[in-house]
């Protein structure tokens, strides 16, 4: 049996939405594979909405919004392309960032909408099902996009690409302008850096470890598991309670 795949689609209800209205009305033919989320504006869209639908099972989520410069809300599409860069850099660590994507339609073009939904619902199809979608999902991949979720909700990810535009486009109280080489340097850290903590911390939900066995299950060099216990330890998300010999074992607050 052919695979139909389940894409969720998030529409700006002043552009895409209406442009998927007019696809519509003028009974124009694109797969039914979508289901739409209508939100204000695509700069509404919060990566954690995007995430959850990846968890919940679809195959595909698609962000419309209107094009660069014609926002209603001015720069919410800006906003919306800062914050999609950081999912799709963060989906990349578990091979899903091709099962996302982010366009521009405006309210008069229907036939780009049925385009775009058709380019887009035929691409997931040629991928194949979500390996965390139906009823036996990937344990290990369910577990490190739980993490992607966490770690792209903290206030150091929602820091960065809050100011990114800011930092890298104006220049600060004492005329200096972060370049934006460096800006990705440090981002592109900071996501490796937050999704091995939250592995961790996803983790130790299960049982108490030590960092020998997070490093044996997560792959990770245990000088590395170390440094992220160190860090984590110190923002208060975990703390050891036992001893097993001279092991230090640790859990999640
Ligand atoms: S109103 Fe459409 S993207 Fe902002």
């Amino acid at each position: 049996m052919d695979f139909e795949p389940k894409i969720l689609g998030f529409l700006c209800n002043w552009c895409s939405y209406a442009g998927a209205d007019l696809a519509g009305v003028s009974r124009m033919q694109y797969p039914p594979n979508i289901r739409v989320i209508r939100v204000m504006c695509s700069g509404r869209i919060d990566p954690q909405f995007i995430f959850e639908a990846l968890r919940v099972g679809a195959d595909g989520v698609i962000v419309l919004g209107c094009h660069l410069g014609d926002c209603h809300y001015l720069e919410g599409n800006y906003e919306a392309e800062k914050k999609f860069d950081m999912v799709k850099r963060f989906l990349k660590l578990i091979n899903f960032d091709n099962r996302v994507r982010l366009d521009w339609v405006s309210a008069s073009e229907g036939a780009r909408y049925a385009q775009v939904i058709t380019e887009f619902t035929d691409h997931i199809k040629a991928l194949g099902p979500s390996p965390i979608g139906g009823d036996n999902p990937d344990k290990k991949i369910l577990n490190n996009l739980k993490a992607i979720e966490d770690a792209a909700s903290g206030d150091r990810m929602r820091a960065l690409v809050g100011r990114e535009r800011k930092i890298t486009e104006q220049e600060n109280v004492y005329g200096e302008q972060v370049d934006l080489e460096k800006f990705n340097k440090v981002f592109d850290s900071a996501i490796v850096e937050e999704y091995q903590r939250h592995r961790i911390l996803v983790s130790l939900e299960e049982d108490t470890k030590s960092i020998k066995s997070l490093a044996a299950e997560l792959e990770i060099d245990p000088s590395v598991v170390l440094e992220h216990i160190v860090c984590l330890k110190s923002r208060g998300q975990i703390d050891f309670g036992e001893f097993m010999g001279i092991t230090p074992m640790f859990f999640k607050m």
